[in-house]
């Protein structure tokens, strides 16, 4: 199968396959481009942009567990103004396909964000960072209220008509598949699940917090059945695409997203260790020779 087979969509953008760099571990994408053919690959999902730049939380930000990572990164970026003018024009001469991720303190800071991007025509796709649980005020707290779900997807569809939106939802919730129904309601094309999941640690003689705000995102393979959990019920509970976010760590759990009703899937702390890995997926998807991912199902949307 030529990779151009597992092409896909979601709402008005098209993606070569449906794998993807999930955002945050690979940057803005051109760090990775010595160790990941960027174009073969479905899309870069970049590092979160938010209007401002942001230097990130002080403190330690990364730290290891037995089975992740948990990160407290505090969304450092370059703000809008710098990744519009060189970060995303960089990755696209790259040759890779970007989703760019925004993200927001509040709605002040939501508004002109959008329109930095409307601004910037060469957005296509956005996915929308409703779920970093690393900041204050912002993130997780916008994304754990469907009502503001609704709202900031909303508005990022009046600001970017032509663009493809993607909500990307938190984990950290009684029940995720309320925030999906709230971001198709708001228009979303496709929902992201999951972001990171709530986690600390504690070190040292006097088992202190490891890190300064002392909660952080948990990732890799520990999160794993928590992100294929969220995948089942959210391909279940909406019509609109889901792209399965959470401990990818081999091709086989990449087929297990794509059987649970995934449309496509990202590749997120793997590639500090195995960078390998997101093209080895491409490879198996080209390799099984049906056209479309691997065991996906249609979505049945359950009556409530
Ligand atoms: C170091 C690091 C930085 C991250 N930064 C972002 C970010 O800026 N925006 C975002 O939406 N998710 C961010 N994430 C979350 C990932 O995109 C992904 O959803 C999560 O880590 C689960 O997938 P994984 O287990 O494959 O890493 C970050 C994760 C890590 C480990």
């Amino acid at each position: 199968m030529k990779a151009r087979d597992a092409a896909f969509s979601i709402g008005p953008a098209k993606f070569r396959n449906p794998v993807f760099l999930a955002s945050g571990p690979a940057g803005y994408g051109t760090e990775y481009e010595e160790l990941i053919d960027l174009r073969r690959i479905g899309a870069v999902v970049t590092k979160t942009v938010t209007f401002r730049p942001r230097a990130g939380n002080p403190g330690r930000r990364l730290w290891e567990t037995s089975a992740g990572l948990l990160n407290s990164i505090g969304l450092e970026n370059v703000g809008a103004e710098r990744f519009f003018a060189e970060k995303l024009p960089r990755l696209v001469e790259a040759g890779a396909r970007a989703v760019v991720s925004l993200g927001a303190e509040g709605w002040d800071e939501y508004r002109p964000l959008l329109d930095a991007a409307a601004a910037a025509h060469i957005v296509d796709a956005v996915e929308l960072n409703l779920s970093c649980p690393n900041v204050d005020c912002g993130g997780m707290s916008i994304g754990g209220d469907p009502a503001l779900v609704e709202r900031y997807v909303r508005a990022a569809r009046e600001a970017l008509p032509e663009a493809a939106i993607v909500a990307k939802l938190t984990p950290n919730t009684a029940d995720i598949t309320i925030l999906a129904r709230a971001a198709a309601e708001g228009g979303a094309h496709a929902v992201t699940a999951i972001n990171t999941v709530l986690g600390m640690d504690l070190r040292g003689p006097g088992l202190e917090p490891v890190f300064r705000r002392e909660r952080a995102g948990l990732s890799g393979p520990a999160i794993f059945p928590v992100a294929l959990d969220a995948v089942w019920r959210i391909a279940r509970a909406v019509d609109i695409p889901v792209v399965a976010s959470g401990g990818i760590s081999s091709v086989e759990d990449a087929e297990k997203f794509f059987a649970a009703g995934a449309a496509a899937v990202e590749v997120g702390t793997a590639i500090f260790y195995d960078p390998g890995l997101p093209e080895r997926i491409v490879d198996a998807l080209e390799a099984r020779g049906a056209a479309g991912p691997p065991g996906a199902k249609p979505r049945k949307r359950r009556k409530r």
